[in-house]
């Protein structure tokens, strides 16, 4: 038996390509590892009303990580359009399968790690070596959302909320709630990986995001929760920023941050904006980690324009199985595989088209297999 069973779920569009060229990369490094298929995607909504089937859940239960390469997902009236004709006007809705993981097994923390490969065409500065911890299952991304608006909830809101009687004559089906929805256990845990992580990794500092300010019932019990992890580290210095002010800071000096930890709205709005800093979609990459499950994935989607062409980039997949290696207690070999495509990217003779070269993905995950 190997010694790791990995939940392989390359998705649609070009998450087949990209996973393949990740593949290669694996294989090429001797992992002992069986990789278990799942299915996942639009085809599956389209065919059986799911895109997260209950057989890929029950095969998440039982592995040691998950590598995910990307899927397809559209507003609900082109989903419900695009079923087959036998599962149509049956009031299926379509979810999305990552949100859907995210909170079935509590993958609490979003890990975005940001680097500025020497010699990438793509980096806005040498030098970038961020990290993002985002809260993953809370916040504005509960899911707790009413439109229209249930007439029980507008009298409750009426009698509980001052501010709220501004909406009294709005009619009911003329505004929209989406409720952030923040636990003091939420908020904690993430704030002590990413100080955890930070002291490991030997990271000078945590900035804490926020707009307590403004949003001071949610936002202010997730500064208050990020203070009292921060107490509890006093070798990392800890700063605050609002999240308007950081977005500005961030592109005018990069390098006065380190650990960015961040609520979940904002810190996903944070990671792509620290993404594009140091090549963009094409290498993007992040861990959903809970307690007993961690998936890996590039950040970007299907890119269905790019589908079947073999051109996109794999570098994205390639660094996010770096991270499942790390996370799985193979430093050795995620430290190959992240020297490996450094090295790729230094020499500059294998790009993709995003970073201004002709080669196809597979060649490109054949470059950094080589390198290993
Ligand atoms: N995690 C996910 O699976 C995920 C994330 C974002 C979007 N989506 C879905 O993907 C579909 C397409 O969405 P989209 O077009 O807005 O975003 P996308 O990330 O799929 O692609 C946007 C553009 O970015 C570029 N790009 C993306 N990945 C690249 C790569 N590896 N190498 C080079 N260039 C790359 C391409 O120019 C592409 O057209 C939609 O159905 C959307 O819902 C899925």
């Amino acid at each position: 038996m190997a010694r790791y069973r990995i939940a392989w779920l390359p998705g649609d569009g070009i998450g087949v390509e990209v996973m393949a060229a990740a593949r290669i990369v694996l294989d090429a490094l001797g992992l002992d590892a069986e990789y278990v298929p799942g299915d996942i995607g639009w085809e599956f909504w389209r065919k059986e009303g799911e895109a997260f089937p209950q057989r890929t859940i029950d095969l998440l239960k039982g592995v040691n990580a998950a590598l995910f390469g990307a899927i397809t997902s559209k507003p609900a009236k082109a989903a419900e359009e695009e079923l087959s004709p036998a599962l149509k006007g049956k009031g299926i809705a379509y979810r999305s399968p990552i949100v859907r993981m995210r909170q079935l097994f509590d993958l609490y923390g979003c890990l975005r790690p940001c680097k500025a490969y020497p010699g990438n065409p793509l980096n806005y500065k040498e030098g970038i070596d961020l990290v993002v911890f985002r809260e993953n299952t809370e916040d504005l991304y509960a899911g707790v959302e009413f439109s229209p608006v249930p007439q029980e909830l507008r009298d409750l809101l009426l009698r509980l909320s001052r501010p709220f009687a501004a909406f009294k004559d709005t009619p009911l089906d003329q505004y929209a709630i989406s409720c952030k929805v923040n636990t003091r256990k939420g908020s904690e845990r993430i704030a002590r990986a990413a100080f955890e992580f930070a002291s490991k990794a030997g990271r000078r500092k945590v900035t804490i995001v926020h707009k307590a300010n403004v949003v001071r019932a949610s936002d202010g019990l997730f500064l208050d929760a990020a203070r009292e992890a921060a107490r509890q580290y006093p070798g990392i210095a800890v700063d605050e920023a609002n999240i308007d002010a950081l977005c500005m800071w961030l592109l005018r000096n990069p390098f006065n941050y380190d650990v960015i930890l961040a609520p979940n709205l904002y810190g996903d709005i944070i990671s792509d904006l620290c993404a594009q800093m140091v090549g963009g979609l094409g290498l993007g990459c992040s861990g959903n980690i809970g307690e007993k499950l961690a998936v890996f994935e590039p950040t970007h989607g299907s890119a269905p324009r790019h589908a079947g062409r073999n051109e996109c980039n794999p570098l994205a997949t390639i660094l996010a199985a770096r991270m499942m290696l790390d996370w799985l207690g193979e430093k050795e070999k995620a430290a190959r595989v992240e020297k490996a495509v450094a090295e790729v990217i230094r020499e500059g003779r294998v790009r993709t088209y995003d970073m201004g070269g002709k080669n196809s993905t597979t060649e490109m995950g054949e470059a950094v297999a080589a390198k290993l």
